[in-house]
This record gives structure tokens, sequence and C-alpha cells, in this order.
């Protein structure tokens, strides 16, 4: 029950951000959405995230690594939910600067305004890849917040689908070089469905939430059914770790962010990560939307 809570949604022009705001809403909480550029949640997201320009009550627009466009932020807010996160190779800021000292600027706020309580994203399995450097600035995130005094809720999610969107384009483009053998398996989730759960977290125990989606497949068999979705033969192109992690060397001597973000992706592919199942949404349902959305 949201009582009519405000919440303010961090990272809510994001693909879970989206899902969020649309889910925090149909549950009558009313939406505050901190956002860098306004004109991008006018339009749905990539990956069929939802417009939300029209759903929010209230859209403020800050950068959090630029302090003075937070004031007030948390101001009358209830609830702070952040899936902001650095993603996507910035040519100043690295993930400590935004998912660690960003998020943490948000929690600061967050305890002078008295939020009552806050939900964070950050990743399923990150205690085995603490030398990435975007985990390691989660996690820090996430200590600070579970020593601060606020009542919190930190979500563990396994991938989204969004990111296995990014082997459907690479499918689409009729080829795909794979870091290892892609045995290692995973059960990814609908960030509609993930959202769910994140709103369920509004409310009860400070706790940590590890969550996936109902289908388990390798990464081969993702990527299959990747080139499937597109009608394409599969040509997949396995890549021994040991030449992928040469390249993020070489990569990081050119350009550091890259290559700490993309280390990411490599370590990902070196064990299983399956959470406990959540949701209704299908991977193979989500490609077929892709290609039939790429078909227009
Ligand atoms: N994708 C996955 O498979 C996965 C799996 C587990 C956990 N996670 C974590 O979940 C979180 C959300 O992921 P996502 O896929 O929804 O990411 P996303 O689509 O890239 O969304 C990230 C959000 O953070 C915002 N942001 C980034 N830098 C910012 C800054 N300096 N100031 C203000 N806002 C900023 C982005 O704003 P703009 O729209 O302006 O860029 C966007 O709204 C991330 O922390 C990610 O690490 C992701």
């Amino acid at each position: 029950m949201s009582g009519n809570k405000r919440v303010l949604v961090a990272g809510a022009s994001g693909y879970l951000g989206r899902y969020a705001v649309k889910e925090f809403k149909s549950r009558g909480y009313q939406v505050r959405a901190l956002v860098r550029d306004p004109e991008k949640i006018k339009t749905p997201g990539p990956h069929g995230e939802p417009a939300i320009e029209g759903i929010v009550d209230e859209i403020v627009k800050g950068d959090v690594t630029s302090p003075e466009s937070l004031k007030d932020i948390c101001k009358g807010v209830d609830i702070v939910f952040s899936s902001l996160g650095l993603t996507a190779p910035h040519p100043l800021h690295t993930s400590y600067d935004v998912d660690y000292l960003g998020n943490r600027r948000i929690l600061e706020l967050a305890l002078q305004e008295h939020v009552s309580r806050f939900i964070y994203v950050s990743v399923f399995n990150a205690d085995k890849m603490m030398d990435v450097p975007s985990i390691k600035a989660h996690e820090l995130m996430a200590s600070d917040l579970k020593t601060s005094s606020i009542s919190w809720a930190i979500i563990r999610p396994t991938g989204y689908f969004s990111d296995m969107g990014r082997f459907f384009s690479m499918a689409r483009s009729g080829h795909i070089f794979m870091v290892g053998e892609g045995e290692k398996r995973t059960n990814p989730i609908h960030g509609a469905d993930l959202a769910k759960l994140c709103v369920d977290a509004a409310e009860g125990e400070s706790r940590e939430i590890a969550a996936g989606g109902p289908d388990i497949y390798s990464f081969r068999e993702t990527m299959e059914m990747a080139f499937t979705a597109c009608n394409k033969t599969p040509w997949i192109t396995p890549l021994p770790f040991w030449l992928a992690e040469g390249g993020l060397m070489v990569t990081g001597l050119f350009n550091r962010n890259l290559a700490d973000l993309l280390s990411f992706a490599v370590e990902a592919l070196k064990f299983d990560h399956i959470a406990p199942a959540y949701g209704t949404r299908h991977l193979k349902e989500f490609f077929s939307e892709l290609a039939a959305a790429n078909t227009h």
C-alpha cells in the first residue's frame, strides 16, 4: 500500500528506472523522476521500456556528478529508489564517480531530509567480481547504505533483458564474438518483472533481494536464440579469455573508462548467474518483439 507516499526515482530515464516509475505509479505512489535530460523520457527506450513523461508527477533535472544540481531532490520524499548507474563509458567520469559517489550524494541528501527508506540496485554475484571497478563501486554504495541509519533494501539482479538485447543487435549484424565457450548459465529478467520486485521492496525490513527471471539459458543458447529471432544462421566465434583480457589491457592504455566497463562483460561470463526466479516474461518473446520492432 502506497498511502500516497512520495518516491524519488533516480535513474528514471534508464531501462529499469522507467519500469520502476510505471510500477510505482500503478500502485498509487507520487513519483518524482530525477533525470539528466527531460527530452529523453518523452519517447520509449531502445528495448521497449516506456516513455514516462506523461505519467510522472514531477521531473527534476540533475546530474549526480554536479552536487549543486541535486539541491532539494529529496525534499518531501518518503522513499528513494535508485537504479542510477554508469552503464556506458563517459570521457570524464568513472563508475566510482557515478555508481558510488553519485549514489552516496543522494543517500546523504535522503538522510538530511529524513527519508524513511532507500532502495538501491546493485548486482547479483557481486562478491565474486570485486576486482571489476563498476562492481566495487556498487558495493561501496551498498556498504554505506547498510551502515547508514536509513531503512534499506538492496536488489541484486542477474542480467536484464536489455543487456541480452546487445546479443540481439550483434546477431542482427550477422556475427557474434563470444568470450569463452558460452557454457555458463544465467536467468536474465525483464525490467517490468524486476520493477515489481523493487516496488515490493518499498516496505518491510532492511534486506537484500537476489532476483533473476523465469528461464535459465547458457550464454551460447541466448546468442543462438537471438540469431533465430532475426532469422539468421548462428555465426559465433569463441575468443579465449586470455585474448579478451589482453584486449582489455590494450584498450585500457587508450581508454581506461571503456576498459573498466568492458571488464564486467568479460568477468561475468566466467561463472553461472542463477538467482531466485521471479516474473512471467520470457527472453524468447523479448527477442521476437525486438525482431518485430526492427522490421517496421
Ligand atoms: N543491465 C543489466 O543487465 C544490469 C544487471 C544488474 C544490475 N544492473 C545495474 O542496474 C542499474 C540500472 O541499470 P540499467 O540497465 O537500467 O541502466 P541504464 O539504462 O543505463 O540507466 C542508468 C540510469 O542512470 C542515469 N545516470 C547515469 N549517469 C548519471 C549521472 N551522472 N547523473 C544522473 N543520472 C545518471 C542514466 O541517465 P541517462 O539516461 O541520462 O544516461 C539512466 O537514467 C545500474 O546501476 C546497473 O549497473 C544492471
